[in-house]
């Protein structure tokens, strides 16, 4: 099959990252036999500094007439002191949403290979844990009205949390379906004993959760979920929630897998179009020197090729690679944390998930 795959690298290791995800498309389409082909376009800080915008309306032309987009990270400290509306990542937000992806799939779970690299003690590991947080990611705080304005005090700025039934019914189907299809454990995540907006979230999942008697469904308040992730992640399977408390949600899920250099997402919309990326950021600090972990973004295409393309074969192809290398002892610097050992390059780590595809 043929596939046309728009790359938006932007910034700081967002390029070697996905040049290492190419990589391994490359060998997995000629292994299996399709055509993926890839055209790049400009995101971010890198497009700011070439065209003044984070987000040229070619790239979201370009993204639209694609069969689905993989992307870095975007942003930097060279373009920290931009406002608001011309920062890099307002194109993460405006592609997100110009693509309509309202669903944000993030997958955190513990390698065996990786147990000594969870902060979290061997008894709270116990056999690991494998869940899946489902984000909502064109509503809420993120798009929500905001501002200046004079307040009691003088100045003040503004954010508001808004979501309607019918934006928190379509992520809350998503994640009960994907519940469905995984061990049947949902758990809905909110502030509802005091935003109303997460009141109504709560009303709105729970008349959606009567259309799903087979799943095992639960509510919990964020700060107390927080608290969970570290004390019993094993508790969660899916979990469904604002844009908001899943950005940070996926953060704390994702170090308590090892690091957060490992997990994976997918931004889905109604089409099988979707957007995959890794969940970290764009790590300034690293940039350039060759000492990223390409593991999330090499995951993300898997992803890809399993939501948006329909070929799961080649996406477990990928999946055990990864596996394989990490079981083969194969660590780059984020993934050895204190431990002995020479940590492999971003380079060095593609070569070994390539040999063992
Ligand atoms: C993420 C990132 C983005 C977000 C930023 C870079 C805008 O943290 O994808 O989790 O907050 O969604
Ligand atoms: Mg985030």
């Amino acid at each position: 099959m043929e596939f046309n795959i728009a790359l938006l690298r932007g910034d700081g290791i967002g390029p070697e990252i996905v040049d290492s995800a190419v990589a391994v498309l490359e060998k997995t389409a000629a292994r299996f036999g399709h055509t993926f082909n890839f055209i790049p376009y400009l995101i971010g800080g890198s497009a700011i500094d070439k065209t003044g915008m984070p987000l040229p309306q070619e790239t979201i032309d370009g993204c639209l007439a694609s069969d689905s987009v993989l992307l870095g990270a975007v942003g930097g400290p060279k373009w920290d002191d931009l406002p608001g509306e011309k920062r890099p990542e307002k194109a993460l937000l405006g592609i997100r949403s110009a693509l309509g992806l309202f669903t944000n799939l993030r997958p955190a779970k513990l390698y065996p290979a990786l147990r000594g690299a969870s902060p979290l003690r061997e008894d709270i590991v116990g056999d690991g844990f494998d869940l899946m947080i489902v984000r909502e990611l064109t509503g809420g705080i993120y798009f929500g009205d905001r501002g200046y304005r004079q307040g009691k005090y003088g100045e003040e700025a503004y954010d508001t949390e808004a979501y309607s039934v019918t934006e928190i019914e379509r992520i809350g189907r998503v994640a009960f379906e994907t519940a469905m299809k995984r061990s049947r454990r949902h758990t809905s995540i909110d502030k509802a004993n005091v935003l109303e907006s997460s009141r109504l979230w709560r009303k709105t999942i729970h008349s959606l959760a009567e259309e799903y008697p087979g799943v095992e469904y639960n509510d919990m308040f964020v700060d107390n979920a927080a608290m969970q992730l570290v004390r019993n992640p094993q508790q969660f399977d899916v979990i469904v929630t604002s844009n908001m408390f899943g950005d940070i949600l996926s953060d704390e899920a994702s170090q308590i897998t090892g690091s957060i250099g490992m997990l994976a997402s997918a931004s889905l919309g109604a089409s099988t179009r979707g957007m995959y990326e890794p969940i970290h950021g764009s790590a300034p600090d690293i940039a350039g020197q060759n000492k990223a972990n390409p593991i999330a973004t090499i995951l993300s295409a898997a992803m890809m090729l399993r939501y948006s393309f329909g070929l799961s074969e080649e996406a477990d192809c990928i999946e055990n690679a990864v596996d394989k290398v990490l079981e083969a002892g194969y660590r780059t610097a984020d993934l050895l944390g204190g431990a002995e050992g020479t940590p492999l390059t971003c380079t060095e780590m593609t070569e070994k998930v390539l040999e063992a595809l």
